[in-house]
């Protein structure tokens, strides 16, 4: 059994299930031979196993997330050239913990409680716009919408630019070839945030960014982020904390709708949302895997690895692994305890966590109270993209 996991194909009827059960039972350190899909031609180990892939990412000193040694700066690549700059996601320590301890100034708990209301009532809106409630496409008019938004609220965007950005953010993502975003609209992008970033320093506002731009770490030979290490924290938030945030959404209505008795549940006892909300996280994992770079040689489960080796491990696949969750198959909003790895785990684990549990608890409460039922009107259309995986169109009757 093989599925060329390399290929966005095998992603474009879901996740490929059946074959990480396979590896996990047999092969739980597998090596993924090179095909045409391979990034650079080159093979790369499938951690499949729950406990595996959070010794990956609790060891950090021998899985580096920097992916290009010796050091290189941005994990946009458009900035290869210059090394003068980091990206939270593909740097090490110490310049990861220097980047999260300036960045982590913006996110504070009283930054992130300041935008309830604001969400909360952008939640109602995007609900109130919805074209047709007998016949709309969910995914664009509603679960992209918040998480953008929320986005932007944190950069200080203002609100007139918001839909362009967020234009320029979607026509990027889907030009299959980069995975990520497009070159020539994260250019656009790019420029957009330098402009902004320019325009913090001069005019600081209440916004995340704004602090972010200020922040200092005493005691480090570089106190404030510089500029590259800002523009690439403006550019990372995008696919970090936007797409993966409508994923869980348009994967939690899709979960629900498909197990009436858990929507049921939830409907009768409002109180298991903060449960329903880390059991969507679990049974979407928007983020399905991430890689990093073996530093020495080693072993995992016993395999040897080699210094150099790629290493990738599937947070979807050790969200559904036997051996850490009863009924891993089973989608239960009251699931507890529920020790996931949705947001990850270590020292990367996801910045906007406290945002992305509280946008999702925002919007299914407003979902839920604004409609009694909603009603699948086609089988949604999932992302042929491995690394963005999730629903991509969902078309929805909602009463
Ligand atoms: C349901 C929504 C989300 C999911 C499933 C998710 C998932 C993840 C995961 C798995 C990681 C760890 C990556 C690694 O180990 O290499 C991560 C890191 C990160 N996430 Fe999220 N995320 C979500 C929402 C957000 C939001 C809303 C933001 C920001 C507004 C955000 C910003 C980040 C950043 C900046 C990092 C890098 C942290 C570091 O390297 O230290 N994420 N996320």
């Amino acid at each position: 059994m093989f599925v060329d996991l390399s290929d966005g194909a095998s992603f474009a009827d879901g996740f490929p299930h059946q074959f990480f059960k396979y590896l996990r039972d047999e092969h739980p350190v597998y090596w993924h031979k090179p095909t045409a899909h391979s990034p650079g031609g080159e093979g790369f180990w499938v951690v499949s196993r729950y406990d595996d892939a959070v010794a990956v990412m609790r060891d950090p000193q021998t899985f580096s997330s920097d992916k290009v040694p010796p050091r290189k700066g941005g994990g946009t690549g458009l900035n290869d050239e210059n090394h003068a700059g980091f990206a939270i996601n593909a740097s090490d320590d110490p310049q990861h913990k220097r980047l999260r301890g300036l960045v982590s100034q913006g996110f504070t708990p009283r930054h992130i409680a300041a935008l309830e209301t604001e969400l909360r009532q952008r939640a109602k809106t995007i609900l109130d716009r919805i074209s047709d409630p007998s016949d709309f496409e969910f995914m664009r008019e509603v679960a992209r919408e918040l998480p953008l938004q929320a986005i932007c609220s944190i950069l200080g965007v203002p609100e007139e630019d918001r839909l362009e950005l967020a234009d320029w953010i979607d026509q990027g993502l889907e030009t299959p070839s980069e995975g990520v975003i497009s070159r020539e609209h994260l250019l656009l992008v790019q420029k957009y945030g330098q402009e902004l970033i320019a325009e913090k320093r001069r005019r600081p506002g209440k916004d995340m960014l704004s602090d972010i731009v200020q922040a200092r770490l005493e005691g480090e030979a570089e106190t404030r982020l510089n500029a590259l290490e800002l523009i690439n924290f403006f550019l990372l938030l995008f696919p970090a904390g936007a797409e993966t945030t409508r994923s869980a959404i348009g994967g939690g209505l899709l979960a629900l709708i498909e197990h009436p008795d858990e929507m049921r549940k939830l409907r009768d006892n409002p109180a298991l949302m903060p449960l329903a909300v880390e059991e969507i996280v679990r049974w979407t994992t928007p983020s399905i895997y991430k890689r990093r770079t073996a530093t020495r040689d080693t072993e995992l489960a016993g395999t040897p690895i080699k210094a150099g080796d790629k290493v990738s491990f599937w947070e979807m696949s050790a969200n559904r692994d036997e051996r850490a969750f009863a009924a891993p198959f089973k989608f239960d909003i009251s699931r507890d305890p529920n020790p996931h790895v949705g947001f990850g785990t270590g020292i990367h684990i996801c910045l906007g966590m406290p945002l992305a549990r509280m946008e999702l608890k925002i919007m299914f409460e407003e979902l839920l109270a604004r409609f009694d039922s909603f009603e699948l009107l086609a089988s949604p259309k999932w992302m042929p993209n491995n690394r963005l995986h999730g629903v991509r169109e969902m078309r929805i009757c909602a009463r």
